[in-house]
C-alpha cells in the first residue's frame, strides 16, 4: 500500500498560491494539507475562510484542514461551507471531542482527531472507533520546516496496535518534519498519510519529491 501524499501549503509561495496549487493538481498529491492557526491554541496566525474558499476555487484534490484552534466546534460548518473535505480538531482543545468529531461526520467530512508529541496515545482509547484518522504531531504545532521528533516513531507504533486491537479502520497521519529520510520508516509501522510542507515546497523539483513520497510502500 502506498501512502496518501498531502503536500501543506503552509511553506508554499503565498503570492503564487494559484500556480503552487496547479503543480498540486497535475502532481501525485493525493490531498492538499490547510494549517488553520489563531495565534491562541499555536503561537501563530494563518489564514482562514476566504483563503479557504479561494484554493477550493482552483484545488482539484480533496482539502486537509488541520484546526490548530481553540473551541473548533464553533466553526465546523463554516469549514465545510469553505470547501474542506476533511477536517481535524486537536484533543488538547476538545472537552466534548465524541460530540465534536460526530458533527465532522454528520457533514460527511472525514474526521480526524489530531494530538500533540506529548499527548499520550492512550488516550485515543475510547474514540478510535469513532474517527476516520488521527493526526500524530511530530513537531511541536505552529510553524513550518521544525525538526521531526524521533519519538514519533514510537507513538505512531504504539497507535498501530491501538487501532489494530481495537479493529478501527482509522487511518494514521503524521505531521510534522517529515523528510525523505524519515518518511521510509512511517510507511514501515503503519503511517497511512504523510503531511510534508518545507521537504515539498523547499525543494528544487516539488513533484519529483511528492512522486518519491508517494513512490513508498509496505506490505
Ligand atoms: C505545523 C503544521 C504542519 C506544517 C508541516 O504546525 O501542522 O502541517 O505545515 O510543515 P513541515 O513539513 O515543514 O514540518
Ligand atoms: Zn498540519
Amino acid at each position: 500500500m502506498n501512502p496518501i501524499i498531502a503536500p501543506s501549503l503552509l511553506s508554499s509561495d503565498f503570492v503564487n498560491l494559484e500556480k503552487e496549487i496547479k503543480m498540486l493538481n497535475k502532481s501525485q498529491a493525493d490531498w492538499i494539507h490547510l494549517d488553520i492557526m489563531d495565534g491562541h491554541f499555536v503561537p501563530n496566525i494563518t489564514f482562514g475562510m476566504p483563503v479557504i474558499r479561494a484554493i477550493k476555487r482552483v484545488a482539484q484534490k480533496p482539502l486537509d484542514v488541520h484546526l490548530m484552534i481553540e473551541k473548533p466546534e464553533r466553526f465546523i460548518t463554516d469549514f465545510k461551507n469553505a470547501g474542506a473535505d476533511c477536517l481535524s480538531v486537536h484533543w488538547e482543545t476538545c472537552p466534548h471531542l465524541h460530540r465534536t468529531i460526530h458533527q465532522i461526520k454528520d457533514l460527511d467530512m472525514l474526521a480526524g482527531v489530531a494530538i500533540n508529541p506529548h499527548t499520550p496515545v492512550s488516550f485515543l482509547e475510547d474514540i478510535i472507533n469513532d474517527v476516520d484518522f488521527v493526526l500524530l504531531m511530530s513537531v511541536n504545532p505552529g510553524f513550518g520546516g521544525q525538526r521531526f521528533i524521533s519519538n514519533s516513531i514510537k507513538r505512531a507504533k504504539e497507535l498501530r496496535k491501538l487501532i489494530d486491537k481495537h479493529q478501527s479502520n482509522a487511518l494514521i497521519e503524521v505531521d510534522g518534519g517529515v523528510d525523505l529520510d524519515n518518511a521510509p520508516t512511517l510507511v514501515d509501522v503503519g503511517v497511512d498519510i504523510l503531511v510534508a510542507g518545507n521537504t515539498v515546497f523547499g525543494a528544487e523539483n516539488p513533484t519529483e519529491v511528492i512522486k518519491r513520497l508517494k513512490g513508498l510502500s509496505c506490505e
